[in-house]
């Protein structure tokens, strides 16, 4: 490519002024979109639990992966606890600078049942997870915090397939996550006056920790479940996604040069399942 064209593209998908928090950043999704943000020129907070991962852990991976340990950083926070969040948010700031954007990639789904053997206390778990922790405690605490700095910042949320069509036996996070793409709707709007956006990326079906033993038989993931099996009948580009297939949408959404005008939206990246018919 001649040096113009890509210095064009390069303005429009640099990431040179974007601080930015990812949440359940220790986890599959996060790993390569914040592997992608750093390269893109960001400064990226990975927040989470430290339960399976540890938050540093994941930080010396990403620094290594990517060459740019002074653009790494990490706080361990459980996104569901409200004064955890404000606190992280605190030593976000004097870690990196004021964030600009948040991704709140913190979820995943545990167990399956059918609905009438439902198990109540672990709905709530993964109900309260994947819509407080996923979305509403960071997005509150980070808007009001944008709001008093007058910060026109970002919020990318994850929604799901499940967001559009149930998947079945996960009946939480079916709920779950088609609040998060209502939410990211309304949040859109509520935020819009102050210039903070708000979309979504809804992935398809990618191998994370969270969803693994559901889509193959063991860890060796050399045979699919017979659920793995039905995704990938219905999915017209017949196969998983790659993890990478995310970040081109991912940078895009963070780049108000290239998406300053969009709010409110959640983009598949799903090799058509939404689109599939019969
Ligand atoms: N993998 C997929 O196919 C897929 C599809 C659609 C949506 N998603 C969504 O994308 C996001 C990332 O998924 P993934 O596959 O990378 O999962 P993952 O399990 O690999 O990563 C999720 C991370 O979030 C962390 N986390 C969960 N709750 C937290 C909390 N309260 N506080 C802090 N950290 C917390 C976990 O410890 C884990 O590190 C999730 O919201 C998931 O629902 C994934």
């Amino acid at each position: 490519m001649s040096n113009y064209a890509s210095d064009y593209a390069a303005s429009l998908f640099t990431l040179t002024d974007k601080r930015i928090i990812i949440t359940g950043g220790a986890g599959a999704l996060a790993g390569t979109m914040s592997e992608a943000l750093v390269k893109a020129g960001a400064k990226v907070c990975l927040w989470g639990r430290g339960t399976h991962h540890p938050v540093d852990e994941a930080v010396r991976d990403l620094a290594e992966r990517t060459g740019h340990p002074e653009a790494c950083f990490g706080v361990t926070v459980d996104t569901g606890n409200e004064a955890e969040v404000q606190r992280a948010i605190a030593e976000t700031e004097q870690a990196m600078g004021v964030p600009n954007i948040l991704i709140n990639a913190a979820g995943g789904n545990k167990g399956k049942s059918p609905f009438i053997e439902l198990d109540t206390a672990l709905f709530t778990e993964v109900l309260e997870n994947n819509l407080l922790g996923g979305l509403v405690i960071p997005t509150k605490h980070i808007a009001a915090y944008w709001i008093h700095k007058k910060v026109a910042g970002s919020i990318i949320n994850m929604t799901s397939m499940s967001s559009y069509i149930p998947l079945s036996g996960v009946w939480a996070y079916d709920a779950a996550k088609s609040a998060v793409l209502n939410l990211t709707i309304a949040t859109a709007n509520e935020f819009a006056p102050y210039g903070i956006r708000v979309n979504a990326i809804a992935p398809g079906f990618f191998v994370g920790n969270q969803n693994r033993l559901l889509l193959y038989k063991d860890e060796s993931m050399t045979e699919l479940t017979d659920r793995g099996k039905s995704i990938i009948s219905r999915t017209p580009f017949g196969r998983f996604g790659q993890n990478e297939e995310l970040i081109g949408t991912t940078i895009f959404l963070c780049s108000d040069k290239a998406s300053g005008f969009i709010t409110g939206v959640s983009i598949p990246v799903d090799g058509g399942f939404l689109v599939d018919n019969v």
